[in-house]
C-alpha cells in the first residue's frame, strides 16, 4: 500500500508541475497580450485545478501510511526531527495544502471577473503563487533519487 501510494504521488507530481507551469505561462501570455479568455484557457486552468486536487488526495493518504508523515510526528515530536524529516512530515504537506487552497481561490475568483484580462490576471497570480510555494517545499533530493 505505502509503496504504491508513494510511487503514484511521486510520478503524478510530474504531471502536476507540468500542467501548472503551462497554466501559469498561458495566463501570463493572455494577460500581457490582452487575449480573449476562450475555452482552451478554461480547460488548461481546470485541468491544473483537477490535477492538483488529485495530488492533494493522494498526498493525504500518503501522509497516513508513510513512515515520514504522521507517524514521524507522533514518534519524534515536532522538536525531535532533522530538517530533512521536518520537510517531509510538516513543511511539504502544509505548504502543499496552502498552495492548493490558493489555486482553488484563483479558479473561483477568475470566474467572477468582468474582463478577460482580469480573469487571466487571477489565474496568473494565484496559480503562480501556488506553483512557487509547491516548488519551494518539494523534497527534491528524495524525489530525484528515484
Ligand atoms: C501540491 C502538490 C504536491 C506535489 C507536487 C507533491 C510532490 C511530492 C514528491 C515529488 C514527493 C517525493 C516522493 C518520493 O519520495 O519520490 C512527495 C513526498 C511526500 N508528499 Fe507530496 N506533493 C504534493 C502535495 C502533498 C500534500 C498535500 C501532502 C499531504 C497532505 C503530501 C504528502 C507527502 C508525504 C507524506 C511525502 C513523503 C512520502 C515518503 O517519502 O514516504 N504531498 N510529494
Amino acid at each position: 500500500m505505502y509503496d504504491t501510494v508513494k510511487t503514484l504521488h511521486s510520478y503524478w507530481a510530474y504531471f502536476v508541475l507540468l500542467i501548472l507551469i503551462v497554466a501559469v505561462v498561458n495566463a501570463i501570455i493572455g494577460f500581457a497580450t490582452n487575449k480573449k479568455f476562450v475555452s482552451k484557457d478554461l480547460r488548461i486552468s481546470l485541468f491544473a485545478l483537477i490535477f492538483t486536487h488529485l495530488q492533494l488526495v493522494i498526498g493525504l493518504i500518503l501522509y497516513f501510511v508513510s513512515p515520514f508523515g504522521m507517524s514521524m510526528i507522533s514518534s519524534r515530536g515536532m522538536g525531535g526531527m532533522s530538517s530533512a524529516e521536518r520537510l517531509l512530515a510538516l513543511e511539504h504537506p502544509f505548504v502543499g495544502i496552502l498552495a492548493i487552497i490558493l489555486i482553488t481561490i484563483g479558479w473561483s475568483k477568475h470566474k467572477k471577473q468582468e474582463t478577460d484580462k482580469r480573469a487571466f490576471g487571477k489565474i496568473a497570480t494565484f496559480y503562480g503563487l501556488g506553483l512557487l510555494l509547491i516548488l519551494s517545499r518539494l523534497p527534491w533530493k528524495v524525489w530525484l533519487d528515484l
